[in-house]
């Protein structure tokens, strides 16, 4: 681990992200300098809209940013269990930072539950609502197509022609399941319409390329 800065607990977890996020991409593509930095887009975008999301909904502020920005601190390690891990990982990181000490633990019980695409049952506490909420709803909208498909485009192997990017785009059904288990009322409400969004602009690229629209 490379040193820690005990002053600024978010700059500390920025560093150990952006880390993990560069060999995830590494690995990923097969370069020594990505193009593209999928997990270090996707966590910028779920601090940015699960800060939003806190204040909406008042949820605090600090647990919900320090569980945003070490989620998915471990997926690059142990995709299936990177939720667990990642919890663990918080329970020991952030007490060498000046994060509170209290609110370490509500940190880690967000994290440890932020996995899955959908729920059968909700979760209870409002900053594991509120993590879970963002980082869904950066998989949902517009958004989805600028980081999940340079993402795909850029694995090793992966060879795709304009109707497999669309078809990659199209297949989806869980996003239906996704809204549908959103907390937050904001979240609920912003993930309607984004879904609208992306499934509009995948039919207006099918419109297009068979020049359907002329
Ligand atoms: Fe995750
Ligand atoms: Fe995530």
């Amino acid at each position: 681990m490379a040193k820690i800065d005990k002053k600024s607990w978010r700059k500390a977890c920025q560093k150990e992200m952006e880390k993990a996020a560069l060999k995830e991409a590494k690995s990923r593509t097969g370069k020594k300098t990505p193009a593209f930095m999928y997990r270090w887009e996707h966590v910028q975008a779920v601090v940015a809209q699960a800060l939003k999301l806190a204040k909406k909904t008042k949820a605090d502020k600090e647990i919900v940013e320090a569980a945003a920005w070490l989620h998915d601190i471990k997926k690059f390690e142990d995709g299936p269990k990177h939720a667990k891990l990642g919890a663990k990982f918080a329970l020991e990181f952030l007490p060498k930072t000046d994060f509170p000490a209290e609110k370490i633990d509500a940190v880690a019980a967000a994290i440890s539950v932020h996995a899955g695409l959908w729920r059968d049952k909700p979760l209870k506490n409002l900053e594991s609502q509120v993590l879970w909420d963002a980082d869904k709803l950066t998989k949902i909208g517009l958004t989805a197509a600028f980081h999940l498909l340079p993402n795909e485009l850029l694995r090793p192997g992966r060879q795709h022609t304009t109707e497999s990017i669309v078809a990659f785009g199209k297949n989806a059904e869980w996003q239906s399941k996704t809204v549908a288990s959103f907390h937050t009322e904001p979240a609920r409400k912003a993930g309607a319409k984004r879904l609208k969004s992306l499934r509009k602009m995948w039919d207006q690229v099918e419109k297009e390329l068979a020049g359907k629209d002329l």
